[in-house]
Order: C-alpha cells, then sequence, then structure tokens
C-alpha cells in the first residue's frame, strides 16, 4: 500500500492506495467519539460493514441520490447518530455516495470530517480526491456543493473486483484522461499496463489508481478551488458534457462520454495547436483497448442513439456547458502529454466537422 499526502489550506490529509487499503478504516475512526457510514447499499451487501458497530444508513447509489432529499436524509441520519464536530462521518461507495456525504458533512454543525472510502474505479482515480462536493438540481448536475477536503481517502483496489465491466470501462476513461494530463510517465505506464487493468490484476490496478491521484493531488494543490489550473482536469469534458446532455443523462455512462471527448478534444488540438497526431493515436488505440468508443460514430453505434446524438443535438449541449460562456463553448486540449491549454474557442468549421 501506498500514502499520498495531500497538504491544503493548513491541512493535511493522506489517499492511502492499495489492495486491503479499506481495513485501515477501524485505525482512522479510533478516538472520535462517534462514527456513522454512509455506505452504498449494494457494496455493504458485497463487501460487509467496513467498521463495526458503526450507525449506517445505506442508500440507493445514483444520481437521483444526489437530490436535496437525499441530502436532507443524510443530515437527519447524522443528527439521529448524535454526531458532534469531532466526530467521523464514512462515505463508502462511489462517486455519488462520496459527494453527497462529502456535501453533508460539509454542512451538519458548519463541518464535519469525512473519511472517503471510495468503491468505483472513477472515485478512486477522480472524484474522492480533490474536496469537490456536490447535489444535483432540477436545473442541472452538481448546481450545489461546497469544497470540502476530506480527512482521509482509502482506495482500496481490491474492492474494485466485483465492479460491472461497464462501470469499469467509465473509470478507465478518467484514467486515460489523468494519464494524458500526467505527462508521459503517467501515460506511458497506463498503455504499457492496460492490458492487465482489464484483467483487474491487483498490482496493475494499484500502479495506475496511486499514478492517478499523484496526478490529481498535484493539479488540486495548485489550485484548491478551481479558478484556474485545476480546469486542466476537465480534459474531454466540455464534448462529454454535450454528448451526456444530447443524450439525456444517464443514457451514456460519464467516463464513456469522458472517453469520446477525448477523442474529440485530440483532434481538434491537431487541428488548432499542433498536438502531433501520434498523441491521437495514442489516445484512440487506449479507449479501444479499454472496451470505450473513441469516436461519435462508434458511441451512435454502440448505444443506438443516432437520433439523440445529432449534430445539432451536440451544438446546442455545447453551448449550454456551464464552463463557457452561452454560445461561446470553450475546451481544454493537449498539445502533448502533460501540456495541457485551458479557455480555447474552436472555431464553428472545426465544430461542425468533429460533431458530424
Ligand atoms: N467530486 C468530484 O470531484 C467528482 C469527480 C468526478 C465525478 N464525480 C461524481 O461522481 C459520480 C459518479 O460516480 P460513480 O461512477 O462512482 O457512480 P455511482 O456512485 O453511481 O456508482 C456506480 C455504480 O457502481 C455500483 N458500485 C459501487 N461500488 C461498487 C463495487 N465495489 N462493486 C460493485 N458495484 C459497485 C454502485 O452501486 C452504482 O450502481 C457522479 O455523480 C459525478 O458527478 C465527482
Ligand atoms: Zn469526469
Amino acid at each position: 500500500m501506498v500514502s499520498i499526502p495531500i497538504a491544503l489550506e493548513g491541512q493535511r490529509h493522506e489517499v492511502i492506495v492499495g489492495a486491503g487499503a479499506s481495513s485501515e478504516a477501524p485505525a482512522l475512526a479510533a478516538g472520535r467519539d462517534r462514527v456513522a457510514i454512509l455506505a452504498d447499499r449494494r457494496v455493504a451487501a458485497l463487501h460487509g460493514p467496513l467498521i463495526d458497530g458503526a450507525s449506517t444508513l445505506e442508500v440507493d447509489a445514483g444520481e437521483p441520490l444526489k437530490s436535496m432529499d437525499g441530502l436532507a436524509q443524510v443530515l437527519d441520519f447524522c443528527a439521529a447518530a448524535g454526531l458532534s464536530r469531532g466526530s467521523l462521518l464514512v462515505a463508502y461507495g462511489g462517486g455519488t455516495v462520496g459527494d453527497l456525504g462529502g456535501l453533508a458533512a460539509s454542512l451538519f454543525k458548519r463541518g464535519l470530517d469525512v473519511l472517503q472510502v471510495p468503491t468505483t474505479l472513477l472515485a478512486q482515480v477522480d472524484a474522492s480526491v480533490g474536496g469537490k462536493t456536490a447535489i444535483n438540481l432540477p436545473a442541472g448536475k452538481n448546481l450545489a456543493g461546497s469544497f470540502h477536503q476530506p480527512a482521509g481517502v482509502l482506495c482500496d483496489t481490491a474492492l474494485l473486483a466485483t465492479l460491472s465491466d461497464a462501470e469499469f470501462s467509465s473509470g478507465l476513461g478518467e484514467v486515460i484522461k489523468t494519464s494524458i494530463i500526467g505527462g508521459e510517465a503517467a501515460l506511458g505506464q497506463t498503455e504499457e499496463l492496460m492490458g492487465s487493468l482489464i484483467e483487474r490484476d491487483p498490482r496493475a490496478l494499484t500502479a495506475v489508481v496511486e499514478a492517478c491521484v499523484r496526478v490529481k493531488a498535484q493539479v488540486v494543490v495548485s489550485d484548491p478551488e478551481e479558478r484556474g489550473p485545476r480546469r486542466a482536469l476537465n480534459l474531454g469534458h466540455t464534448f462529454a458534457h454535450a454528448i451526456e446532455s444530447a443524450a439525456g443523462y444517464g443514457a451514456v455512462p460519464h467516463g464513456v462520454a469522458v472517453g469520446v471527448g477525448l477523442g474529440l478534444a485530440a483532434r481538434a488540438a491537431e487541428a488548432t495547436c499542433g498536438a502531433p497526431s501520434e498523441l491521437t493515436e495514442r489516445t484512440v488505440l487506449l479507449l479501444e483497448r479499454a472496451g470505450l468508443p473513441s469516436s461519435l460514430g462508434a458511441l451512435r453505434g454502440v448505444y443506438g442513439l443516432e437520433e439523440r446524438l445529432t449534430p445539432a443535438a451536440l451544438r446546442a449541449g455545447l453551448a449550454h456547458d456551464k464552463k463557457g460562456a452561452v454560445g461561446a463553448p470553450e475546451f481544454v486540449l493537449a498539445r502533448g502529454a502533460g501540456d495541457v491549454i485551458m479557455g480555447q474557442p474552436l472555431d464553428e468549421d472545426l465544430l461542425a466537422e468533429l460533431l458530424a
């Protein structure tokens, strides 16, 4: 197991990565007056209770959980469990449980410590690190949230054995994104280990989750509240959000949309900022090896979404992306491995070609 320290705003916590990392939870909870667990019902059934004797609220994971009702339920649970500001709330599940648990912890009694125990690949490499929390509003995804750094993160790669193939591949979309942002060493390692990753080889998983956490931690420490450099983590995401919105939320898993977004961003970078075609080829090959579509054509075919993912619907989805001004979407593009530029506009002709 490896431990990655994250020092932010006068606080320091560790992300522990490796098979068996979740068995550290009881030790991290020791010394707290009370401990309560927000658990994904499926994860608790598959992998057991995490900390014996702790009050536990089991919930059904998924976007509907990240709602006002879900938040109220968790806050009421914190109150019923008698938590004080010195207590610990543990979020044990995928990114939806982590986002909700983190937000509830940031609100209960004006701030309670949260221990993140992410159980999906996506949550281990992305959602659990960096302190962003959120719920959805009827007006859109992640519109109400906070920054609340966790007291610790336990990325137990052994828990990933029970993930469905679809959820696992979706997580690989974010792995590939983070590897490109990380630079040649991270990208090269992901290329080398992709075959073992899809076999869910524990050593490969631990090496790659560790590398992704290191990349994300470095970016987050440079910009904890996403005022600038942290937006690099949105590589491929302007296209991905347009795909998710045109398809209807939930129709295409987030990481799958990110994968197609990476393919499109690579082509855009080649056309506008001198990125080598080799980077596009490496990106496409990695996506294919991960079982992910790398183009809109492939995505439409796999999901039968030809009627929804039209160029016009995608263009409208881009216009609504919250990261850019209405009508003038901005893109994060990679000129090379580890060389990411932000705030790039793309001209309408190129957009039309990419969205065709
Ligand atoms: N806060 C951030 O910085 C950040 C970053 C990226 C994504 N997110 C958020 O993360 C969410 C997506 O996370 P997710 O993909 O983990 O979704 P999720 O929590 O819905 O989990 C996906 C599915 O996997 C199941 N599952 C979880 N762990 C499992 C395991 N070990 N074995 C078997 N099944 C398991 C869940 O029950 C669920 O059905 C989105 O809401 C997104 O907005 C947040
Ligand atoms: Zn993402």
